[in-house]
């Protein structure tokens, strides 16, 4: 025991506030509460946030001591905003909005650690806002979308093969669940839908979910990677969780590929995740299951084989490019709510758009409404439809020497 040298008690760790104009006094903030000053005889180089140790019994002695001796918390709070003259910062700290001197670096949106006690910006976590869930989030992220009423199959032109394909795959399905089930034959788990994009995979989904009369719930694939740290199990079980809690249940996850790409050793940690836990549910679905997932993606040749396996996405509808029989049939469907006059020659502009998109097709009554209006007219005629044509073929064509074609594909 005689190798203790000294035992000081009752040191004060304090840290300095503010510093006088002169710099003889040090204001400072006591770590065990309350506050005090130090004077002394000439400037000492010290500045605010310095931390201190003073020697209560010889109370005209201290030692600067290394910052981790304050051990006050810090606190977390996002930059929403930074005066004109960049001298000031406002963060909101969640509970209330505090103000602080500018620092080199900050921006507006940065995850900032802030200390309140000597009103300084330490660093900066992340350079973008990281938001706090509430209790809400985390009960009610998921819930049914309510499919606009009025679409029907009427909305959906051409690719009438493709149309039955699906209806025997999903709706009959769905609807004959307990003929099925007696049948003891294995449900229909999950479907494929690929394609380019803009050949209708989300507008069938939708339509084809309205018709079947189910809950349908829709996330894009991104949404289910969380960029909290091992959340993205979690929401996409508690997507499967609300569905399954539905009697039936329709659960569309678009633009699958964005995430399930083959998964390699520098796959994002999260989309892993998610594809586990995804394939984890499907695999869960008893013979009784009574969801349907569909899944849409533009590149089905990138997708992770393991979603390709028996009793998961085992059947792939095709959406392919419309023929000239479908572009009419999309150019008569997407004419049914709009206002036209005399003859509009639809058959000669299927013949003329060979190599457009259905999403390319119905966007041509936009353009050509344009005309309309601009020559103060209410209906759309047959040559506010050729200027429509020529004026989509132009941004095909620049698109085209851009690099890409009008369906994303490198060219
Ligand atoms: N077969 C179709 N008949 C009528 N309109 C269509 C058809 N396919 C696509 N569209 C139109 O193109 C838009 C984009 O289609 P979308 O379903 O989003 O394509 P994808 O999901 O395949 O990329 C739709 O909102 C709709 O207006
Ligand atoms: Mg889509």
């Amino acid at each position: 025991m005689d190798d203790i040298l000294e035992i000081r008690k009752d040191q004060l760790v304090c840290r300095i506030k503010a510093i006088s104009p002169d710099g003889l006094t040090l204001f400072i903030s006591l770590l065990k509460g309350g506050s005090g000053n130090i004077t002394v005889g000439s400037p000492t180089g010290h500045s605010i946030g310095d931390v201190l140790m003073i020697d209560e019994e010889r109370s005209n002695s201290y030692e600067q001591v290394d910052q981790s001796f304050w051990n006050a918390p810090t606190a977390i709070g996002v930059v929403v905003f930074i005066n004109k003259n960049a001298e000031e910062v406002l963060v909101d700290m969640g509970v209330s909005i505090q103000t602080f001197p500018f620092q080199q670096g900050i921006e507006y949106g940065h995850t900032v650690e802030v200390d309140t006690e000597t009103n300084q910006i330490l660093r900066t976590i992340s350079e973008k806002p990281i938001t706090t869930r509430t209790a809400m989030d985390l009960v009610a992220p998921f819930a049914p979308i309510k499919v606009d009423d009025s679409m029907t199959y009427e909305d959906f032109g051409g690719l009438p093969d493709v149309v039955d394909q699906v209806r025997k795959l999903i709706e009959t399905p769905l609807k004959h669940a307990d003929e099925i089930k007696e049948i003891n034959a294995r449900p229909v788990k999950g479907v494929l839908f690929s394609g380019a994009p803009g050949t209708g995979k989300t507008l069938l989904a939708r339509i084809v979910a309205k018709e079947s009369g189910v809950p349908f719930f829709t996330v894009s694939a991104s949404d289910l990677v969380s960029k909290w740290l091992g959340e993205s199990g979690g929401l996409t079980r508690r997507l499967f969780e609300t569905a399954k809690s539905e009697k039936q249940a329709i659960v569309f996850i678009d633009e699958i590929d964005s995430i399930a790409g083959i998964r390699s050793e520098n796959s994002h940690e999260e989309t892993r995740r998610m594809l586990t836990e995804l394939l984890t549910q499907m695999d869960g679905f008893t013979p009784d299951s009574n969801i349907i997932v569909i899944a849409a993606t533009n590149r089905p040749q990138d997708l992770d084989p393991a979603l390709l396996r028996a009793g998961r996405f085992d059947w792939e509808v095709y959406f392919r490019m419309p023929d000239e029989k479908d572009r009419l049939a999309i150019l008569i469907a997407g004419k049914r709510s709009i206002k036209t006059h005399g003859d509009l020659e639809l058959p000669l502009i299927a013949a003329q758009t060979e190599g457009w998109s259905a999403a390319e097709l119905s966007s041509l009554w936009t353009a050509a409404s344009h005309f309309t209006a601009r020559d103060n007219r209410k209906a759309i005629n047959a040559h506010d439809l050729r200027r429509g044509v020529a004026q989509i073929a132009q941004r095909q064509e620049i698109m085209y020497r851009r690099g890409h074609n009008q369906r994303g594909e490198n060219v």
